[in-house]
């Protein structure tokens, strides 16, 4: 760690964003509830203080409405303007409400994201990633991210969504708009531009939801049409609008992450694919620590309520708190050596990478078999799995909250 100190990083900068843990050791180490000079936003980085903060909804919301965000008030009601003229403006669902209101919500969508749904999915799960391997696995080398770990749970959230598989490519650009406005800051020019891209995707789901309701079917859409019982009311054109931006920005991006970082550390940690193919029962594993060591969602915000003490900061009202659930998750007095990837770790599974209390993630199961099935099929199917190209420097795009990699080019064997 050399003689760097905190002030030596900012969780701005493109290389920190890429690879925090330096910084994240130092924090922990210095101080876990960090006043981020460049922005104002407090950090909280200790698995314990993460806990106290998620479920506390009273005190740290997830209504941020009233903060300024990455783009300003000036972008951010053109964006809004845009969308309201000729789409659905965005309203507060799921995500960015709290307990009652949330519960709401939650109930309706937990109705539609079950258990049984998603086992019912495992065998067209499983036959997505094989089509998937069985375009390129002659070739003996691939570029992972466009051609898996991109498609793999895009097809699945699309065709869930009333596309079809050949439409993957347009629903990409519609995550990408969608997450845009979370990921840096925009011109003006951008976020027109980025609004006329969701509204594209708004007037298809609109659609979409109208023929569902008339015509039901058994997809996720139809699902939330239909939600509600008898005497509770049906979610508004509005509210079905938001609750899809959330399943996009939510699953898609973040899954492609979880694909791509268990694929690097199946490249950095060769001997693994060995293990793996030998013992499928240890995918689990590798899979909840892949999510604990790469955590896809670093980190996601709320706001005080009320002056609060925290890890002997006082925070005060109406500020915006990150919560770094990629820092959590590498916090030594949870995890013993937490910088190091340990398969057989025996509290992997204890990692918050997909949330805690009442946001706990909704897709966690969709997107653990989707992981599983990866995993397994990858070293089924293929060994000496290794890097035809270096990675880029730094590895991940910029992104204050996710780990974005954007290229990965492999070689491999077949396995005949
Ligand atoms: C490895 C993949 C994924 C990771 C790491 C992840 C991570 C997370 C995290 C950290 C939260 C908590 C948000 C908060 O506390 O404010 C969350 C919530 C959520 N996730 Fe995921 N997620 C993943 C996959 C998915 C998938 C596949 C879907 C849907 C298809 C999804 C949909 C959602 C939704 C709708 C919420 C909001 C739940 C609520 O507020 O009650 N996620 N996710």
């Amino acid at each position: 760690m050399g003689t760097k100190t905190v002030s030596d990083y900012s969780m701005l900068d493109h290389a920190t964003q890429s690879d925090p843990y330096e910084f994240y050791a130092l924090l922990h180490e210095e101080c876990p509830v960090y006043h981020m000079p460049e922005t104002g936003f407090y950090m909280v980085t200790k698995y314990e203080d993460m806990r106290r903060v998620l479920k506390d909804t009273d005190i740290f919301t997830s209504d941020v409405r009233r903060t300024v965000g990455l783009q300003g008030d000036g972008n951010t009601n053109i964006y809004q303007e845009i969308l309201a003229d000729r789409g659905w403006s965005h309203v507060q669902t799921l995500q960015r409400t709290d307990p009652p209101e949330h519960t709401r919500y939650r109930k309706l969508l937990d109705r539609v994201f079950t258990a049984k749904r998603v086992r019912g999915m495992l065998p067209y799960i499983e036959d997505v990633t094989n089509e998937l391997i069985d375009g390129w696995i002659d070739d003996g080398e691939v570029e992972f991210i466009s051609k898996f770990a991109m498609p793999q749970p895009g097809i699945i959230i699309a065709e869930q969504l009333g596309l079809d598989r050949s439409q993957v490519g347009t629903f990409k650009k519609w995550a990408d708009a969608m997450l845009a406005t979370a990921i840096k800051p925009l011109t003006e020019a951008q976020i027109r531009a980025t609004a006329e891209i969701e509204l594209e995707a708004q007037h298809f789901f609109a659609k979409v939801f109208e023929d569902r309701r008339t015509n039901p079917t058994d997809d996720l859409m139809s699902g939330f049409v239909h939600a509600h019982g008898d005497d509770e009311e049906p979610l508004t054109m509005h509210e079905l609008q938001n609750l899809m931006h959330q399943l996009i920005t939510g699953g898609f991006e973040t899954t492609q992450s979880a694909l791509a970082h268990s694929m690097w550390l199946l490249l950095r940690h060769p001997e693994l694919q060995t293990r793996l193919r030998d013992d499928p029962s240890l995918i689990k594993n590798f899979v909840e620590e892949a999510l604990r060591f790469e955590s896809p969602v670093q980190g996601l915000s709320r706001m005080t309520t009320q002056d609060v003490d925290i890890g002997g900061i006082t925070i005060p009202a109406n500020s915006m708190v990150v919560v770094r659930y990629g820092a959590a998750n590498r916090d030594p007095d949870k995890f013993e050596c937490p910088h190091q990837f340990d398969l057989d770790r025996k509290n992997a599974g204890a990692h918050i990478a997909f949330g805690m209390g009442a946001h706990f993630c909704v897709g966690a199961m969709l997107a653990r078999q989707e992981m599983i099935s990866a995993v397994t099929h990858i070293v089924r199917r293929m060994e000496n799995i290794r890097l035809a190209k270096e990675m880029s420097d730094p590895v991940h795009d910029t992104s204050l909250f996710f780990l974005p990699i954007r290229e990965m080019y492999l070689a491999f064997d077949k396995i005949t």
